[in-house]
């Protein structure tokens, strides 16, 4: 039996078979996956050159203790990064999870500052394991029955444009959430007792949130004034989901520390904390380690992961379908006074649920019918947001115009019936 806390998520759909954009169910139908399985699969299901690279690699060694041994696909894949992160991130600690690097992030921004508070943000979801969630603020279910958390953390309010106390004005947004910070700063813990401020450039389980680009570029300049470790969050907003590498390329904004997982290997675990040689090499020695971090199948799954993209041109493809999909999301907003914002960044997008005719109230019970609607149709979408009321449109990145139009169809058909 699996436990229910995770097994009972909706819908609980039995698949059989995966392939590009497609889930193929135990009914018998095909399903579009619009939520490429939590930003996992950028270059669709079971992609033909990833699932080679990954049998070829299973044949010669499946596992290496990274480090008392060495391979040559994780050493292949710490040479292909640098060519693909912002800036001058170039060294490596590879582990298994999104979660499991953002605890190596916050290990290694204590470790080499020996000062422990840490910012973080409300909306953010970080991951499971405690340091992570210590970190997480989408919901407090993801928090309850846990306590004691990770001291030394201090949450400030995200820049969340729609739901701002300044919805039209990004300027105010931006400084809302600043003032916050910096009265935190100046109230309750100095700079000088802070390692990092850690954020997620695009919010993802918190609401596929897009702050004003001021935003990171106000936190860069805060980190570097006040000598903080800027740690990016990319586990979810990462290979080319945002119509770039990374979203701190979409915004021109570099962290010092950026961490990733989810579509690194298309599906293989795998998580990096990425991050200058210069930082990197003061992290003391065996302050952090893995069994599996680097798993030589993973590692090669990476790399061609990234020839992929890359040869596929899906980050230019990101960006062209992600503005088709917006405008046809915007269309269906325009028809249907229950989708109070369409947001979004390459293929991250959200539609947010609202009681029409309220200031934006939250409309959970809408975006859920309109979930099992599109299911029933064969299309699998998953909601996030505070209360479930955003819906994530989110397909592989391989995906066609035709099938974004399908899918856009299937909405307003779910759209209609509600
Ligand atoms: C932004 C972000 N960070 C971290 C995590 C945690 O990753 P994992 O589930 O691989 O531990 C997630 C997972 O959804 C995420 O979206």
């Amino acid at each position: 039996m699996l436990a229910p806390s995770l097994a009972l998520d909706w819908p609980n759909l039995p698949v059989v078979r995966a392939e590009g954009l497609f889930l193929y169910g135990l009914d018998g139908k095909q399903y579009m996956d619009f939520m490429a399985a939590f930003g996992v699969v950028n270059v669709g299901h079971n992609h033909p050159r990833v699932i080679a690279a990954a049998r070829k690699q299973m044949e010669k060694q499946v596992h290496g203790a990274v480090g008392v041994t060495l391979h040559e696909s994780v050493l292949r894949l710490a040479e292909k990064l640098p060519d693909i992160l912002p800036g001058h991130l170039d060294m490596f600690f590879f582990g298994n999870s999104g979660s499991e690097a953002i605890e190596g992030s916050i290990k290694l921004a204590r470790n080499v500052t020996k000062r422990a508070g840490i910012i973080a943000f409300t909306g953010a979801f970080h991951g499971r394991t405690y340091g992570a969630a210590s970190l997480t603020a989408s919901k407090a279910l993801y928090r309850t029955g846990l306590d004691p958390f990770l001291p030394g953390i201090y949450h400030v309010p995200y820049a969340d444009p729609y739901h701002s106390s300044h919805p039209d004005d990004e300027t105010k947004c931006v400084e809302e959430s600043i003032n916050a910070l910096e009265t935190t700063l100046n109230r309750l813990i100095a700079p000088s007792q802070i390692a990092a401020i850690i954020v997620e450039p695009v919010q993802g389980e918190g609401g596929y949130v897009v702050p004003p680009k001021e935003f990171l570029v106000r936190l860069r300049e805060i980190c570097t004034q006040n000598d903080l470790l800027l740690i990016f969050d990319e586990v979810q907003s990462g290979f080319g989901r945002t119509g770039e590498w990374f979203a701190a390329q979409a915004f021109g904004v570099e962290p010092d520390i950026m961490v990733l997982a989810k579509g690194i290997a298309s599906g293989f675990p795998l998580g990096a904390v990425c991050a200058h040689g210069d930082l990197m090499n003061r992290w003391e020695s065996t302050v952090h380690g893995t069994t599996f971090g680097g798993n030589p199948v993973s590692c090669a799954a990476a790399v061609a992961t990234i020839d992929t993209i890359r040869e596929e041109h899906l980050i230019e493809n990101a960006k062209r379908m992600g503005e088709h999909l917006r405008n046809k999301a915007m269309e269906l907003k325009r028809k249907y006074p229950v989708i109070g914002d369409v947001r979004g960044v390459g293929l991250m997008n959200g539609m947010e649920f609202i009681m029409p005719g309220t200031d934006r109230q939250p409309n959970a019970a809408a975006a859920k019918k309109t979930l099992n609607e599109s299911l029933a149709r064969g299309l699998l979408m998953y909601p996030c947001g505070l209360n479930g009321q955003v819906i994530r449109l989110a397909p592989p990145l391989i995906i066609t115009q035709e099938h974004v139009d399908k899918a856009m169809n299937i909405l307003d058909e779910s759209l209609k019936s509600l």
